[in-house]
């Protein structure tokens, strides 16, 4: 849906860089993409020509927010394949799984790591999302954390996920792997 080629992305990643430098901000920034779960997507597990982050060859896909794509077996069969590390983004977000919590651990038996978004534990994506991401973080299921940032909304409520318990239960718990990104 998203015309985002690898070029536009760098182009853009040179930009904020560029600023960063410019507002003496030091932080290091790098850019990949969140692929949506589709034959584009295959074809480019095929072509192996995903951006990527970290040294692991992450790569961070969704799937629908309706139903599960048909082809995410193979999608994931397919990127370790070609060896690639992939990320699930936001999988407290598929309501569709949470009756079923099997749907979860299967993506771990399959070696998939699962992001959380902070901003789900503020209960901004409704209870349902907030209590399963609650529960993900419970059973130690979650090895990523990431804003989802869209906008400045975003960023706000984000400040107020800062001192959620389960943020710091999170990363107490010492599954997360952002810092050796
Ligand atoms: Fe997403």
């Amino acid at each position: 849906m998203y015309r985002n080629t690898p070029d536009i992305i760098r182009e853009k990643l040179a930009i904020v860089k560029e600023e960063l430098i410019r507002r003496q901000i030091p932080v290091e920034i790098e850019a990949a993409a969140e692929y949506y779960c589709d034959e584009h997507f295959e074809k480019e597990i095929e072509a192996q020509t995903l951006l990527t982050f970290g040294t692991k060859k992450y790569v961070l896909f969704e799937i629908s927010f309706a139903q599960e794509n048909v082809n995410l077996g193979r999608a994931i069969f397919n990127m370790r394949l070609a060896g690639y590390t992939p990320i699930l983004a936001h999988p407290e977000r598929y309501e569709f799984w949470h009756g079923d919590f099997r749907k979860y651990e299967s993506m771990l038996d399959k070696d998939v790591h699962l992001q959380l978004n902070i901003n789900s534990l503020t209960g901004q994506y409704g209870p349902d999302t907030r209590r399963i991401s609650e529960r993900l973080i419970d059973r130690g299921m979650i090895t990523f954390l990431g804003s989802d940032c869209h906008h400045m909304g975003h960023v706000q409520l984000m400040n107020t996920a800062r001192t959620h318990p389960y943020i710091k239960k999170l990363i107490d718990s010492g599954n997360l792997l952002n810092a050796e990104l």
